[in-house]
């Protein structure tokens, strides 16, 4: 089974690249299945339904979230509704949507996909750690093919996570930093691990924004109104490929192409 998994895709660019590559890369990278982070896919912060509609569309099989995913009011409907939506499932109870789901295409093989969010320099949610050990207890033993995205900020926190699930899923995913690490391995009980995937949208920017207004922010710790880099967009992610009857991975390779 190969598995493409990007990370964070950023506001218009990094829509607009996807809706233009994917059919194609799908084709051409034999790709079983394709999994992004889109919590700020709409304007750099947080994922409209539209939008999240529009990369579904364009030929990803599930969408993750992170600690924006709910600043778009108009999502919490989909996020309901949708069976390829996820948010991170450490939320305290009551919030939309849900955290984990196994899927059961008629083309590939049966998978699960698990969300978490991190708890170190973000916003306070439940253990994450917890969350994913309550989450496996559920999982069905006939789902071996087992992702987490992690989106945290801590590099700590993530290798942590890593360790701490290492053999128990197939793949221990970072995102929310946009920045894409080289760190692809695996971990000694097999699970495959990279600390963030990076970034599918503008190269050249601050994080997805116009650097701009972002050095000034820095310079004089005013606030200012950031702006989605006009730059061209690049793809950047994890190439994975995984013996789906044992869930175990055979490679992971860090992937970017630029728009
Ligand atoms: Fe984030």
């Amino acid at each position: 089974m190969r598995l493409l998994f990007l990370g964070d895709v950023f506001g218009r660019p990094g829509r607009t690249v996807l809706t233009q590559r994917m059919p194609g890369l799908r084709r051409d990278l034999g790709l079983d299945r394709v999994v992004a982070n889109a919590e700020n896919a709409s304007g750099g912060l947080g994922l409209t339904a539209k939008a999240a509609r529009q990369l579904l569309e364009s030929g990803l099989d599930v969408l993750t979230g992170g600690n924006h995913t709910f600043r778009c009011a108009d999502l919490g409907p989909m996020l309901d509704s949708s069976e390829r939506l996820l948010r991170p499932a450490n939320y305290p109870a009551g919030a939309p949507g849900r955290g984990w789901r196994v899927f059961r295409p008629r083309d590939a093989a049966p998978y699960a996909v698990i969300n978490l969010l991190g708890r170190t320099f973000m916003a306070a949610v439940d253990c994450p750690f917890a969350a994913a050990e309550g989450i496996l207890g559920q999982l069905p033993a006939d789902v071996p093919v087992r992702l987490v995205d992690f989106h945290a900020e801590a590099t700590s926190e993530k290798k942590a996570m890593g360790y701490f699930l290492d053999g128990r899923v197939s793949a221990v995913l970072g995102t929310h930093t946009h920045v894409q690490t080289a760190d692809a391995q695996l971990l000694p009980q097999g699970t495959a691990y990279m600390t963030d995937l990076g970034m599918t949208g503008p190269a050249a920017s601050a994080l997805g924004m116009d650097p701009e207004e972002v050095v000034a922010r820095f310079r004089t710790g005013l606030p200012r109104r950031f702006m989605v880099s006009k730059a061209a967009p690049e793809m950047q992610g994890a190439l994975i490929d995984i013996d789906a009857s044992a869930g175990k991975v055979v490679t992971i390779a860090p992937w970017r192409l630029a728009g």
